[in-house]
C-alpha cells in the first residue's frame, strides 16, 4: 500500500495517558471560526408568483425549423396541441436576461457512466446533471436559493398547486392537465401510481439511483392514492406535513414513463425478473420517453451523451415561446477533473469547482479578462464526513470481522477516538491552502440557516487521549506487530483491520480518504482503502457492504429541510450510514432514538422557532456523540461558459440541489452574435423509443 504523506511511521502506540485522565470535559475545545470567505454573489430573492406560474396564453412559438421540418410536413402536431392546457410560464421579471432566443449546446462533462435509462428502477445516467435534466417531478427545489426566506416552500412543477385538508392529514395535489412524455404519450396519474406502488412499495425496487425512493421518505403510514387522471390525494399520518413537499422534488418523487416501464415489470409481466426490469433500458436504448427538456439520442461509450430538445416540453416564457432555448445537451464521458479543466479552457461550458485541489489552478486562469468562463463563489456548502457503518444486526451481511468492526463503531469511545486522531486542519490544507478549507467537527456546516455554534461538540486533534480511548476498550497489541488486536472473544482476536470504501471518480474523496488511512496509522488501526468507482460504491454503500466509508455529504446537511428524512434512521431505509438490518428493523443506540424523536419533530412543524431549536439539539446530539467524523467543509465555484445569458445571480453549486438544477437549464440561452456550431444533430428531434436516433 501507498505510504501517505501522513504516515507519521510506524504504528508506536502511545499509552502513556490512563483513561482516568480524560473525561469528555477534558476531550472538548474551542472551535475555531471558518477563515472568512465571502460568497461572489447574492441572490435576488423572490416569491414563488414572480418566478412561474401556470397559464394559457393566446400564442405559443417553437423554433422555425420545428414548424417547417416537422409540423408542416405532418409528422409532429402544432405546438398548441402540444403543451398542456395551461403550461408552466417562466415569468421575464425574473428572468436575468429576459426572453431568450433559439439554439446552440450546453456541453457538460461528466465523471460517471449511464447504467441505462431506468431512472425510477434504480439505474444511474452518470451524474453531472444528466438525470436532473430527464427527470421532472412533482415539486422542485433548486431554485428556491432565490425564494424569500419567509415563503420558502417547494416550487410546484409537475404538481401545480395542492391544498391541506382542514385537519391537516390530507393533501391534494392538482397535475398539469394535458402534458405528455416526450414521445407524445399522456402523462397522468397512472404514472405517479406506478412509480408509487410498483417501485417506491414494491421492495424488490431500490428506486431512484440514490436508493432515496422508500414509503418513509414520504413519511411512515403515507398513503397516495388517484382520485382522476390528474388528482391525486396524499394522507399522512402527521398533521400538515409540508416538510414531505421537499421530498416530492429531485430525486425521489420524478415519475418515469410509465407507459414503457410497466410492461417491463415482474408484476405485469411475470416472465421478467425484478433485474431484467432495472436493466430493461440501456443506454444504447435511445429516444427513452421524459418529462424533462432534453431526450438522449445518441451514445457512444465512453464518449459522449447527445439529447435533443424534447417537442412536448411542458414550459414556456410569458412570450409563448416553447422552452427549452438550447436545442442540445452533450455529456462528455470523461472525468470530474476534466470537467473542470474543460469548464475553464471553454471547450465545456458547465462545472461545479468542488474538488478543492483544482481550485488554485482553475481560479488562475478564469481570472484572465480572455477567460471564456465565468467563476462564481458560493458558500462553503461542500463537506466530507468518516462514516461508520453503525448497523450490528446485520445490514450488509458482515462476516466476522466486519461484525466486529460494527461493533466497535456502535462504541462511542471508539468513534472519539477516531474523531481525535484526525489532524482537521491538516487535511484541509493536503487538499488546497488558504481561506478555503474550514475544520469541519461533522452535523450541520457552518454558515447554513440551521447551525448553531454554541450547539456544536468539538473535539480537536489529540493523540495521545485517542490512543488511550482504545487502551480502555481493551483493543491492545497482543501480538506485538503494532497492530491493536480486538479482544480474544472478537474475530477470534485478529488484527484491527478495518476497510474505508471511497470513490474513486473524485480526486478529493480518495486524497482525504488517504489521509484518514494515515491518521490511523499511529492509532495502531489498519484501514484497508475499498476504493471502487462511483457506481460500484454507491450499490455498496446503499447495501450496507463497508466498514467505513469517507463521503461527499448530501444536501440535508446545508438545507435540512432537503432529505430531512436521511438526518436520522426515522424509518428502515432513510438513512445513508445505518439502515435495518436482516430482521427489517434498525438497531438504534440510544442517541439515535434521540435524533429520531428531533428529527420526527423537526419534520410535523410548522414553528420557526421550534424548528430552529429542534435543530440545535440535533446538531449537539450528532457532534457530541460522533454521529460521523467530520472532516473538511469548503465552498464551491459555479463555472458557466460566458456566451450563456440567464443565469440567476449567486447561484451555489449545491444548497437545496446541485446547481443543474438551481440555473434552470431550460431557460438559458445564447444570445445569437455568440452561439457556437456546436449542434451535432441540427434540425432534428428525437425518433420513437428505442429507435436509433433523432430524426
Ligand atoms: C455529481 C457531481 C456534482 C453534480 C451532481 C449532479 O455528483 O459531482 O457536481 O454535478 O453530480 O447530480
Amino acid at each position: 500500500m501507498k505510504k501517505h504523506a501522513f504516515a507519521l511511521g510506524g504504528a508506536g502506540l502511545m499509552l502513556g495517558v490512563s483513561l482516568m485522565a480524560i473525561s469528555a470535559q477534558e476531550l472538548t475545545g474551542e472551535l475555531p471560526d471558518p477563515p472568512e470567505f465571502a460568497a461572489q454573489s447574492e441572490p435576488v430573492f423572490v416569491s414563488v408568483g414572480d418566478m412561474l406560474e401556470f397559464k394559457a396564453l393566446p400564442e405559443y412559438h417553437e423554433p422555425d425549423w420545428v414548424t417547417s421540418k416537422y409540423v408542416e410536413a405532418g409528422t409532429l402536431p402544432p405546438v398548441a396541441e402540444r403543451l398542456p392546457k395551461e403550461p408552466l410560464v417562466f415569468k421575464t421579471g425574473n428572468m436575468p436576461d429576459g426572453i431568450g432566443v433559439y439554439g446552440d449546446t450546453m456541453r457538460h462533462v461528466i465523471g460517471g457512466r449511464p447504467e441505462g435509462w431506468n431512472y425510477i428502477g434504480g439505474q444511474s445516467q452518470g451524474w453531472g446533471g444528466i438525470d436532473i435534466g430527464l427527470s421532472e417531478c412533482l415539486t422542485r427545489n433548486g431554485p428556491l436559493f432565490q425564494i424569500k426566506a419567509e415563503e420558502l416552500e417547494p416550487l410546484p412543477n409537475l404538481a401545480k398547486s395542492w391544498e391541506w385538508s382542514e385537519d391537516g392529514h390530507e393533501l391534494t395535489m392538482h397535475l398539469i392537465e394535458g402534458a405528455k412524455w416526450s414521445d407524445g404519450d399522456p402523462f397522468d396519474s397512472e404514472d405517479l401510481m406506478f412509480y408509487w406502488e410498483d417501485n417506491v412499495n414494491d421492495p424488490n425496487v431500490s428506486a431512484v439511483p440514490s436508493g432515496t425512493g422508500t414509503p418513509e421518505r414520504f413519511g411512515v403510514g403515507t398513503t397516495l392514492e388517484a382520485i382522476d387522471e390528474y388528482t391525486v390525494k396524499w394522507t399522512f399520518e402527521e398533521v400538515r406535513p409540508t416538510q414531505y413537499l421537499y421530498a416530492m422534488a429531485y430525486d425521489s418523487f420524478c415519475p418515469g414513463p410509465s407507459h414503457i416501464l410497466k410492461p417491463q415489470h415482474p408484476k405485469y409481466n411475470p416472465d421478467n425478473t425484478y433485474q431484467e426490469y432495472k436493466n430493461a433500458f440501456p443506454p444504447e436504448f435511445m429516444n427513452m420517453p421524459v418529462m424533462g427538456a432534453w431526450v438522449p439520442v445518441e451514445y457512444r461509450a465512453d464518449d459522449i451523451i447527445v439529447m435533443r430538445r424534447n417537442p412536448y416540453y411542458w414550459k414556456v416564457d410569458e412570450n409563448g415561446n416553447q422552452l427549452p432555448y438550447l436545442n442540445e445537451m452533450h455529456y462528455r464521458l470523461s472525468t470530474w477533473a476534466d470537467r473542470d479543466v474543460q469548464a475553464v479552457a471553454g471547450s465545456g461550458d458547465f462545472a461545479n469547482l468542488e474538488q478543492a485541489e483544482s481550485f488554485v489552478e482553475s481560479l488562475k486562469r478564469s481570472a484572465e479578462d480572455s477567460a471564456p468562463a465565468r467563476l462564481q463563489f458560493g458558500a462553503r456548502t461542500i463537506g466530507y464526513a468518516l462514516r461508520m457503518n453503525l448497523s450490528a444486526n446485520g445490514w450488509g451481511e458482515p462476516d466476522a470481522r466486519g461484525q466486529a468492526v460494527r461493533e466497535l463503531n456502535r462504541e462511542l469511545d471508539f468513534r472519539k477516538a477516531v474523531s481525535i486522531a484526525v489532524d482537521r486542519q491538516r487535511l484541509g490544507d493536503s487538499l488546497v491552502r488558504g481561506p478555503f478549507t474550514a475544520i469541519y467537527p461533522g452535523g450541520l456546516y457552518a454558515g447554513t440557516t440551521y447551525y448553531d455554534k454554541a450547539s456544536t461538540v468539538y473535539y480537536p486533534y489529540n493523540l495521545e487521549a485517542a490512543n488511550a480511548l482504545l487502551d480502555g476498550l481493551g483493543l491492545t497489541d497482543t501480538d506485538g506487530n503494532g497492530i491493536r488486536n480486538f479482544p480474544a472473544d472478537k474475530a477470534g482476536g485478529a488484527d484491527v483491520e478495518i476497510t474505508l470504501l471511497a470513490n474513486t471518480d473524485y480526486g478529493t474523496d480518495t486524497n482525504l480518504a488517504e489521509g484518514v488511512i494515515a491518521m490511523m496509522e499511529p492509532l495502531g488501526i489498519r484501514v484497508i482503502a475499498n476504493f471502487q468507482t462511483g457506481t460500484a460504491r454507491d450499490d455498496m454503500a446503499q447495501s450496507g457492504q463497508f466498514d467505513w466509508g469517507v463521503e461527499r455529504q448530501g444536501a440535508e446537511m446545508v438545507s435540512v429541510v432537503q432529505g430531512t428524512t436521511t438526518l436520522a434512521p426515522v424509518g428502515p431505509r432513510t438513512h445513508t450510514f445505518h439502515k435495518a438490518g436482516t430482521d427489517g428493523t434498525v438497531d438504534l443506540l440510544p442517541f439515535e432514538q434521540e435524533l429520531v424523536d428531533v428529527v420526527n419533530k423537526f419534520i410535523a412543524s410548522s414553528d420557526t422557532t421550534e424548528r430552529a431549536e429542534l435543530m440545535k439539539q440535533y446538531q449537539k446530539l450528532f457532534t457530541e456523540n460522533v454521529y460521523s467524523v467530520g472532516l473538511t467543509q469548503y465552498p464551491g465555484a459555479l463555472i458557466i461558459n460566458k456566451r450563456f445569458a440567464n443565469i440567476p445571480a449567486g447561484a451555489p453549486i449545491f444548497q437545496f440541489n446541485w446547481a443543474e438544477d438551481s440555473v434552470m437549464r431550460e431557460r438559458l440561452f445564447v444570445p445569437e452574435d455568440k452561439q457556437g456550431d456546436y449542434e451535432l444533430h441540427p434540425e432534428t428531434l428525437p425518433g420513437e423509443p428505442g429507435g436509433a436516433g433523432p430524426v
